[in-house]
């Protein structure tokens, strides 16, 4: 007797249920029923317009798919089952219901495979352009913050150590390019996501006259593969997009961090929002900035996403094997915490509190000009080596006296070296030591301006390109 599977032609046993339930992938993939229903729609009208399948078919077929979508987007959908595995499946069974066996002829020239593949490749073109417009957002945010604070100047670290003052507006426009990059790589996923393997079929393609390019088209993809083995057993597009999705979460997540150690008792230079934090359940007096934490946290699963698909794709033959069933969840889960940690971010950073006057003391009461003094003695003549190490030692005994460089009497100054005269406080006071800094892409307010302007022009272009 045979079984009663959409495949189950020449199969006389079911697996037990545990084992469907193991095996089907609707729980998850459910979240591609509209790309399914696309999908189906375009390949249908193809198969009429190529007179694969006659028009009163086609018809009947076109309009049960059409309902399908209706009753989907007001939620009314008959339920969808374990025993039919997956999206796919579960909408052809749907049909069958609703039109009886000319459903059948839906299936005609194509697999599951390029089927699923066409979903995946949608549901991600679909996505993308929702992540870079997230991301246009926070660019815009930190733009602004960056407007706000050319002028207001801070110790930049290395190490975490105080090295040399810089503009809080430079330190938001490193984060606006690092966000640039983020958003060009997604703009080129698109390239690899917008491709079309709908009519690979199973893997070789089919006998039927199919238009592959017309299928393509009314799906809005730029491009159709141009190998059927490839197309099914492809998945760099969803590699790309989580690898994109991990170098942006780290991103975040570096931001986090600085967020967190600013909003620390020791460093006050910013407050969270109190939108933006959480208290203790014990301790009355705390302020805890959770959600930068979290989102430092959940890059976790992201790089675990990416990690994942890499492996399951690495030892595979082609062409599709169900071992690629795995391919969505994460995909999906990463969409969910990027979207989630974009949109939370731009939230905290647009209400974020900057304590301009707590960065402007730290940066007086430091070392963070030592190197201004060197390079002002290399300016008259001392080799900056030598300047460096006449520095060193004026700075040792600023540390024991609790002096900075600035705060030294010329006397002082000039016992280190007869070269440094009174001009010397001027280059010493860290404003001017962040203006000075003119070469191209540096600190200076005039680079940073430069910068904030530059930023706009990126910005205004690319929300010209999506009118
Ligand atoms: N649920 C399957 C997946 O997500 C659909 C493709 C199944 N194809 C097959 N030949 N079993 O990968």
């Amino acid at each position: 007797m045979a079984v009663k599977k959409m495949w189950g032609g020449r199969f006389t046993a079911v697996s037990p249920e545990f084992a469907q339930e193991f095996g089907a992938s609707i729980d998850f993939d459910q979240a591609m029923a509209a790309e399914d229903i696309e999908g189906s729609i375009a390949h249908v009208t193809m198969l009429g317009s190529t007179g694969i399948l006659p028009a009163a078919d086609v018809a009947q077929i076109k309009a049960g798919l059409v309902e399908i979508q209706h009753e989907l987007d007001a939620g009314t959908l008959p339920e969808f089952t374990i025993a039919n595995e997956d999206i796919h499946m579960n909408i052809e069974a749907i049909l069958t219901a609703k039109i009886g066996p000319v459903a059948g002829k839906l299936h005609t020239a194509r697999s599951r495979n390029d089927q699923v593949a066409t979903d995946f490749h949608l549901w991600v073109t679909h996505r993308l352009p929702e992540v870079i417009t997230a991301i246009d957002k926070l660019q815009g945010v930190l733009l602004k913050l960056a407007d706000a604070n050319v002028e207001t100047i801070l110790p930049g670290v290395t190490h975490l150590q105080h090295a040399q003052p810089i503009s809080l507006g430079h330190y938001f426009m490193a984060y606006f390019s690092m966000l640039q990059r983020d958003k060009e790589r997604f703009q080129f996923n698109l390239k690899h996501a917008s491709i079309s393997p709908l009519g690979a079929a199973a893997l070789a393609g089919t006998t039927f006259p199919i238009d592959r390019q017309q299928t393509a088209d009314l799906l809005g993809f730029d491009d159709v593969y141009t190998n059927s083995l490839d197309a099914v057993s492809d998945r760099d597009f969803a590699i790309e997009y989580l690898s994109n999705s991990s170098m942006l979460m780290m991103h975040l997540s570096r931001l986090c961090e600085e967020l967190i150690i600013m909003a620390s008792y020791e460093y006050q230079y910013i407050e969270l929002d109190d939108s933006y934090s959480t208290g203790s359940s014990i301790m009355p007096q705390k302020k805890n900035a959770d959600y930068a934490e979290l989102i430092r946290g959940k890059v976790g699963r992201v790089y675990g996403d990416l990690t994942s698909l890499l492996t399951v794709m690495k030892g595979l033959p082609l062409a599709y094997n169900k071992d690629m069933q795995e391919d969505k969840e994460g995909v999906f889960d990463a969409t969910t915490t990027i979207m989630g940690s974009l949109h939370v971010m731009t939230g905290m950073m647009s209400t974020v509190h900057i304590k301009a006057a707590n960065m402007e003391a730290a940066v007086q009461n430091d070392f963070s000009n030592a190197t201004e003094l060197a390079d002002y003695l290399a300016t008259k003549g001392m080799p900056f080596r030598q300047a460096h190490a006449v520095v060193g030692k004026l700075v040792l005994t600023g540390i024991q006296t609790h002096t900075p460089l600035q705060k030294m009497s010329l006397q002082q100054l000039q016992a280190a070296s007869d070269l440094i005269e009174d001009d010397v406080y001027h280059d010493l006071n860290p404003r001017v030591a962040v203006e000075r800094r003119t070469s191209f892409g540096g600190t200076s307010f005039s680079s940073v301006k430069a910068q904030i302007e530059h930023g706009r022009t990126l910005l205004a272009e690319e929300s010209h390109e999506k009118d």
